[in-house]
């Protein structure tokens, strides 16, 4: 016991502790930083022209509504729209000379390639979210993901832990203590 003390008072080991608290710090810092960097995507979709035309967010992202996941769109429901735009534009400028994102697309969809979007948001496996009771209750998008309005791919707007989750959710409920419990139950998030 003694041999411990001793080794906490020495002035090297606090030295030592003290490195241990920055680099772990400094970690978790790094570890914040990589996490606001958006994921490289396959195809660098601009949400910003998309969503300034006035194509509806459920267009695409239509689990949003009716399910837990709201889903990413495949290169057919891209190809439903772009298949046709090609020809309306200009029907005689070669594949090689259209803008390189659209090349890509052109080349997921003519050869039924499936895109393989990257995760922004994610819970963990643990943890049971359901966009449609929030969507229903009119929980706009852009309340947790942003102004896609003004993005091209998504980014992480919010990070996405516990007390985001009950702080919202127990100012949603605050008048009503049933629903109240029912927002905060451990078994409402976790199975
Ligand atoms: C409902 C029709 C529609 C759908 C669906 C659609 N797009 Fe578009 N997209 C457009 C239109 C119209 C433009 C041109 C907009 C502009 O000029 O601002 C465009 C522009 C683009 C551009 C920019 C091209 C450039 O000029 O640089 C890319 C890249 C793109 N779309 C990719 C996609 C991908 C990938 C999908 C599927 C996830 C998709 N689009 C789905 C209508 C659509
Ligand atoms: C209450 C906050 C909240 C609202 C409101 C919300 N989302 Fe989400 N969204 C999340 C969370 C949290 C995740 C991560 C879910 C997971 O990992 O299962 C997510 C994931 C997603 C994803 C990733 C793919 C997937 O299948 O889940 C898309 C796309 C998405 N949201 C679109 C939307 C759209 C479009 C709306 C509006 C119609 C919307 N979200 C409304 C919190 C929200
Ligand atoms: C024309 C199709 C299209 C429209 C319209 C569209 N999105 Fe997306 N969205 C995509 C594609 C493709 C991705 C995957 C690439 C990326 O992450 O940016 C995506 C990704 C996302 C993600 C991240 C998903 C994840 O993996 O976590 C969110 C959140 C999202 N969109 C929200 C919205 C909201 C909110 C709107 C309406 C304001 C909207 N989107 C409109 C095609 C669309
Ligand atoms: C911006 C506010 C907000 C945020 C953030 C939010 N929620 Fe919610 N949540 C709500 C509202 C509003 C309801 C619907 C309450 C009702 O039924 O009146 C709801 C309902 C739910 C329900 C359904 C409860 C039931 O059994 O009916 C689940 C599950 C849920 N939220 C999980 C989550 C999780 C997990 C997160 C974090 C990842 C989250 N929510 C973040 C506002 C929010
Ligand atoms: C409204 C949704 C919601 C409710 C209610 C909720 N949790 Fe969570 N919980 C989450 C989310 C989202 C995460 C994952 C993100 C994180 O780790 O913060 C999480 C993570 C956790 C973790 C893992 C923490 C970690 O650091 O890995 C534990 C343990 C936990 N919750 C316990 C509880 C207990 C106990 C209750 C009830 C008192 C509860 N949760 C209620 C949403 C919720």
């Amino acid at each position: 016991m003694q041999k411990v003390l001793d080794l906490i008072k020495n002035p090297s080991f606090k030295i030592a502790i003290l490195v241990f608290v920055l680099v772990a710090f400094s970690a978790g810092l790094v570890g914040i930083y990589f996490t606001q960097i958006p994921p490289e995507q396959p195809i660098l979709f601009p949400h910003n022209r998309h969503v300034n035309l006035q194509i509806q967010c459920l267009y695409c992202h239509s689990g949003a509504w009716k399910q837990a996941s709201a889903g990413l769109p495949t290169e057919q429901k891209c190809w439903a729209c772009h298949g046709q735009l090609k020809k309306y534009f200009d029907p005689v400028v070669p594949v090689s000379e259209w803008p390189i994102e659209l090349q890509k697309l052109n080349d997921y969809a003519v050869n039924n390639k499936p895109i393989k979007w990257v995760p922004v948001y994610q819970v963990p496996d643990f943890v049971h979210f359901n966009h449609r009771p929030h969507v229903a209750k009119g929980v706009a998008c852009e309340t947790c993901h942003g102004d896609m309005s003004k993005k091209t791919v998504a980014t992480l707007e919010q990070t996405v832990n516990m007390g985001w989750c009950i702080d919202c959710h127990t100012k949603k409920s605050a008048n009503d203590p049933v629903l109240q419990a029912k927002l905060l139950d451990c078994g409402t998030c976790h199975y």
